[in-house]
């Protein structure tokens, strides 16, 4: 894990440079193809992702954003008729078609889903059971980590009075920061969002986007958006999905800054100029 940057007399784009300097492969994609019930969603894609960046996933709806998704972190094995094929590397370690302890898996590679989706308990206990889960049984350890983890998603300040509280009772924007500490809890090296901001007010909106925009250094974000400008401010790197013959696939992948001022495929152009999809 690179350490995180200190940008913040930084400008923007120059911030991102600073924190992924260069191209370090920490995902290695190769001809993944995804087919539901024998029909294929995705076919062929490869794509490779930074360490310590952010890769945005861009595309229109059904072109496989989130099946792709779902393939790193082994997800698609919850869909029985899912049949995935071709080759995922996390960190050198191949995890297609393998026997492995997903449970391991996932705790390196966490997730975040368009809409929050805390445990049906309370806020201290939304942390403190996967702590439990996973082993730590010192309490005051526990309560530690869940101050700090909150600290770090911003939410301290507002729920500390309140932890035993329903969950489901935050607002829309605090329960995805609570899943978001849920996820980092864990200590993942990889982060999956799948439209973290979609469901949720403008405001919110922009405090769980400017969230995502720290984790840059620390943690490799993979983050699918409907949003151009979101993936415009955020992301290092961009990914264009697109449907060729009916199947989804990559149809550009580069720098946030070429993708976006001199895309190279005239289909990513009229894409993000609005004229498609
Ligand atoms: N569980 C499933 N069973 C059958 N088909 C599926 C399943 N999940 C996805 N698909 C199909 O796979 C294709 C890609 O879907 P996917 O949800 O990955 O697209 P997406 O790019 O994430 O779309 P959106 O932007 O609307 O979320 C679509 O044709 C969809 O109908
Ligand atoms: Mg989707």
């Amino acid at each position: 894990m690179t350490d995180s940057c200190d940008s913040s007399t930084l400008r923007p784009w120059a911030q991102r440079q600073a924190c992924c300097p260069t191209f370090e492969p920490c995902i290695e994609v190769l001809d993944l193809t995804v087919a539901y019930d024998g029909k294929t969603a995705l076919h062929r894609v490869s794509l490779d992702i930074s360490r310590g960046c952010i890769t945005a996933i861009v595309g229109p709806s059904g072109c496989g954003k989130s099946s792709f998704l779902s393939t790193l972190n082994r997800l698609s094995d919850l869909t029985p008729t899912c049949q995935v094929s071709g080759s995922v590397r996390i960190e050198g370690q191949e995890i297609v078609g393998q026997e492995l302890n997903l449970i391991t898996l996932r705790r390196q590679v966490g997730m975040i889903f368009q809409k929050p989706n805390p445990f049906p308990l309370s806020i201290h206990e939304n942390l403190a059971f996967p702590l439990r889960h996973h082993g730590m049984n010192d309490r005051q350890r526990r309560e530690e980590e869940i101050e700090k983890v909150l600290s770090r998603v911003g939410l301290w300040e507002e729920v500390k009075d309140r932890l035993h509280a329903p969950a489901l009772g935050l607002s829309g924007g605090q329960q995805q920061r609570l899943c978001l500490a849920r996820a980092l809890l864990l200590s993942p090296r990889i982060l999956l969002l799948d439209e973290p901001c979609s469901a949720l007010d403008p405001l919110a909106s922009a405090v769980v986007e400017d969230l995502i925009a720290s984790l840059r250094g620390d943690y490799t974000v993979v983050i699918v958006t409907h949003n151009l400008a979101q993936a415009k401010r955020i992301a290092d790197y961009v990914a264009m999905f697109w449907q060729v013959d009916g199947a989804g696939t990559v149809i550009e992948h580069g720098s946030a800054g070429t993708l976006f001022d001199s895309p190279a495929d005239p289909i990513t152009a009229a894409y993000i100029a609005g004229a498609r999809g």
